[in-house]
């Protein structure tokens, strides 16, 4: 921004007035659409600093001495450059964003509308996977915020990190209500195949509907180089001689940036707080620090930049946007039955 007033400055014969302006709307502009929520608000926040521009070129040209006629002739021209500006900003983001598969945070507020094909169809063909992201989705943009993290991606990428179970839904326990459960039928090392195979199925998708790198890269490293633990021990358990435990990993890439790893232990924390028999705050505050500790251990967090008191700092933001888990259960009255 500076350098650009200083240019603009130095290519108007050393004019003090237009690197002003440059450095005031740019300033103005900048700050307005750090705040953006929806990419209608672009056009507004332009339309302000635009307003801003008008203003300062008018005063520029008033401190020039300039007669008041040509100085608004030069406001006239300042609000033509302004709205064209506008329109070429608009446009060419949106064209950039998808040549360069850029991740703006408009784009991510997008992706992050339940009206989005892919998040439409987790939704419909995989509903229980599609609230248990949502869940994740809440853990992880609030664990983000507190180490200061990228919250909006975190969320963003919470809600597409399983979006592979759509291929085989009801091979998650999530999506199992009311039916059989298919791993009854197959032995522990094709259950494994079917459940491993989400991470691909997901990172083939996401590119198919063409989300942003880092969201794939969050989808691609979520279970890292974890055990697959339920069937591994399943496997144990079934047979006669050892069974390996590196033959029950993923073989993914471990989760690279803060965002990936914090979804990586939302995502445990969340399974694992819903299949709790009897929540308790000091139950859930226990389990989310042994699931950090077991995650560090097993080396998933290496790469992810956190810090130990990133991660005690994660820890907290968890509990608190788990506290709607524990609470009065009121069971609904039923006709006939009296209420203790
Ligand atoms: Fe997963
Ligand atoms: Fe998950």
């Amino acid at each position: 921004m500076v350098l650009e007033a200083i240019n603009l400055g130095l290519i108007t014969n050393l004019s003090l007035e237009y690197a002003l302006v440059a450095l005031i709307s740019g300033l103005c502009a900048a700050y307005l659409v750090s705040h953006l929520i929806e990419r209608s608000e672009l056009l507004s926040a332009g339309a302000i600093a635009s307003g801003f521009c008008l203003v300062a070129v008018f005063a520029a040209e008033m401190l020039r001495e300039a007669p008041v006629l040509e100085a608004l002739e030069f406001t006239l021209w300042g609000a033509g450059a302004g709205f064209l500006g506008l329109i070429l900003s608009v446009a060419l983001l949106e064209v950039f964003e998808v040549i360069f598969n850029l991740t703006t945070p408009l784009r991510l507020l997008e992706l992050g509308n339940p009206a989005q094909p892919l998040l439409r169809r987790l939704m419909q063909e995989a509903p229980g996977t599609y609230n248990h992201s949502i869940m994740v989705g809440n853990l992880a943009e609030a664990a983000a915020e507190a180490v200061g993290a990228d919250s909006l991606l975190a969320r963003v990428g919470a809600y597409y990190h399983d979006v592979g179970k759509i291929n085989r839904p009801e091979y998650f326990v999530e999506n199992q209500l009311h039916m059989h459960n298919p791993h009854d039928r197959l032995n522990p090392n094709l259950s494994k195949l079917a459940i491993m195979a989400h991470v691909g199925d997901g990172v083939e998708l996401a590119q198919r509907y063409g989300l942003p790198r880092p969201v794939v890269d969050i989808i691609k490293q979520h279970h890292g180089t974890s055990v697959l633990s339920y069937f591994y021990y399943k496997a144990k358990h079934n047979s006669v001689g050892d069974v390996n435990e590196e033959t029950y990993r993923y073989e993914e890439d471990k989760p690279t940036s803060r965002e990936a790893a914090i979804i990586m232990l939302a995502d445990s924390v969340e399974a694992a707080v819903k299949a709790m028999q009897h929540p308790t705050m000091k139950k859930i505050q226990m389990l989310i620090r042994d699931i950090i500790r077991q995650k560090m251990e097993d080396g998933q967090l290496d790469r992810s930049q956190l810090t130990f008191g990133d991660l005690g700092k994660v820890a907290d933001a968890f509990l608190v946007a788990l506290r709607g888990v524990v609470g009065h259960r009121i069971e609904y009255p039923v006709e006939g039955k009296v209420m203790a």
